[in-house]
């Protein structure tokens, strides 16, 4: 079989890796991948937002599977243009990948079928928006409706902040169309869990749990970034937790979008937050996480190809979906300065010795490779990924691979994986 990625960042190496040690797999190529995902798959120069582009490159080499991994090519219809052009493709199409590109349908949509989410409320006009922020509580989050490049969402602990959000927002139009509506919801408190799974619109499988470190310094502080590390699984994340969620908010969700016509077919993302009324969901994603998928698909036991036949011919329930006993940690290496201003070009070394250790794997984000060298190009460089017994070895091991690769300015979080919260 010959496959066609679509993206470039780590994400899409965690996938290529993943599918590269499928024996079905004759050839992999990627739109428009980075230095790493250029040892396994042949790069194709083609913008992720180009659908024609993506649709005439897979013509080209006939593909026969087309994974689209990002969010915007999801949202513009790019999984129904292959379609229409007869060609088969992983992810959902427009209608359903709407669920992460509007905050507002997802909100109503949870509202509708009564799925554990923040009370909210919706503003089409920013000074209806600002008159409701004179008389509520805080901290309040402020959301752009539209995909933002993670950048949508906005903690504001007072009216001045969430005042200042809402212009930003809808009247200086900071992520453009994405601000014509804003949902204003009530701030949650908890630990965060991102659970992915995998469905194909009938049957609903989840991966195992993980968590996503967003913040740039140790301890949680910073700004907020792409994600500086994540781990699997999730200790808070028990079995019990797990069933309430299969029961109030994972089967309902699918529910609700058959329902809305919405049928959903491939990874859908489950932000999560453990709150003391119990889980509720902080969001959705219509694709694999970054940096989540790093931290999986390395404890994956199936054929990652298995997985998306499956899916796309709404055979799920036939496949056993098994998961490694292990935990995995991926340690974000991110440019100086990142999630600010920041150099690219800079020489990459000692990712070889790194590589050294079977347990290691290192997934290219932001790298370019040439004369067979590679150079940082992007925010977050590379995530490097451990499998161990424990979280423990696992963290250990990824630490130790960190130590040995180098680029001016490199900067991480020395605390990926660590200092766990235990299960109240
Ligand atoms: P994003 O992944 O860009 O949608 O950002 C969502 C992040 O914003 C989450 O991971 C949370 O940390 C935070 N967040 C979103 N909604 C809420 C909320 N209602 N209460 C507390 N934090 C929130
Ligand atoms: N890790 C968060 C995301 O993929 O959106």
């Amino acid at each position: 079989m010959k496959i066609l990625v679509v993206g470039s960042g780590g994400r899409e190496h965690a996938i290529i890796w993943k599918l590269a040690q499928s024996s079905r797999v004759s050839k992999l190529y990627c739109a428009p991948g980075n230095g790493g995902i250029s040892d396994l798959a042949e790069c194709i120069p083609v913008n992720v937002n180009n659908i024609e582009g993506i649709v005439e490159a897979a013509k080209q080499i006939k593909a026969d599977l087309v994974v689209v991994a990002p969010d915007n090519p999801l949202a513009d219809g790019m999984v129904n243009v292959l379609e229409d052009a007869g060609i088969r493709a992983f992810g959902p199409k427009r209608e359903a990948a709407l669920i992460e590109a509007s905050k507002v349908f997802s909100k109503n949509l949870m509202s509708k079928y009564e799925i554990p989410s923040a009370k909210y409320k919706v503003f089409d006009d920013s000074r209806q928006a600002k008159l409701y922020l004179k008389d509520t509580e805080y901290p309040v989050v402020v959301k752009a409706d539209g995909l933002a490049l993670g950048k949508g969402v906005i903690i504001c602990n007072s009216p001045g902040e969430a005042e200042e959000a809402v212009t930003n927002v809808m009247e200086k139009r900071q992520f453009g169309d994405s601000g014509s509506k804003v949902v204003i919801e009530e701030f949650l408190q908890g630990t965060e869990v991102s659970i992915l799974a995998f469905t194909d619109g009938k049957t609903i499988v989840p991966m195992l749990s993980s968590q996503d470190h967003k913040r740039a310094l140790d301890g949680d502080m910073g700004l907020n970034t792409g994600g500086m590390g994540t781990f699997a699984p999730s200790p808070v994340y028990t079995s019990d937790i797990e069933k309430i969620c299969m029961e109030k908010i994972f089967l309902p969700t699918i529910d609700a979008l058959n329902s809305e016509g919405r049928t959903f077919k491939g990874v859908l993302y489950f932000g999560l937050i453990l709150t003391e009324k119990g889980p509720m969901v902080l969001e959705y994603n219509a694709r694999f996480g970054d940096p989540e998928t790093q931290a999986l698909l390395p404890l994956l036991k199936n054929d990652l190809v298995d997985v998306f036949d499956a899916v796309i011919d709404g055979k799920l329930h036939d496949i056993k979906i098994e998961w490694k006993n292990d935990a995995c940690v991926c340690v974000i290496m991110a440019s100086g300065g990142y999630p600010g201003n920041y150099r690219k070009g800079l020489r990459i070394t000692g990712i070889d010795e790194a590589l050294k250790d079977p347990n290691v794997v290192v997934f290219h984000a932001g790298t370019r490779k040439t004369d067979g060298q590679y150079y940082t190009d992007g925010g977050r460089v590379i995530g490097v990924t451990a499998c161990g017994i424990n979280m423990d070895k696992a963290r250990e091991r990824a630490y130790k691979a960190v130590s040995k690769i180098h680029f001016d300015g490199a900067h991480y979080r020395k605390d990926i994986g660590s200092n766990l919260p235990r299960v109240k």
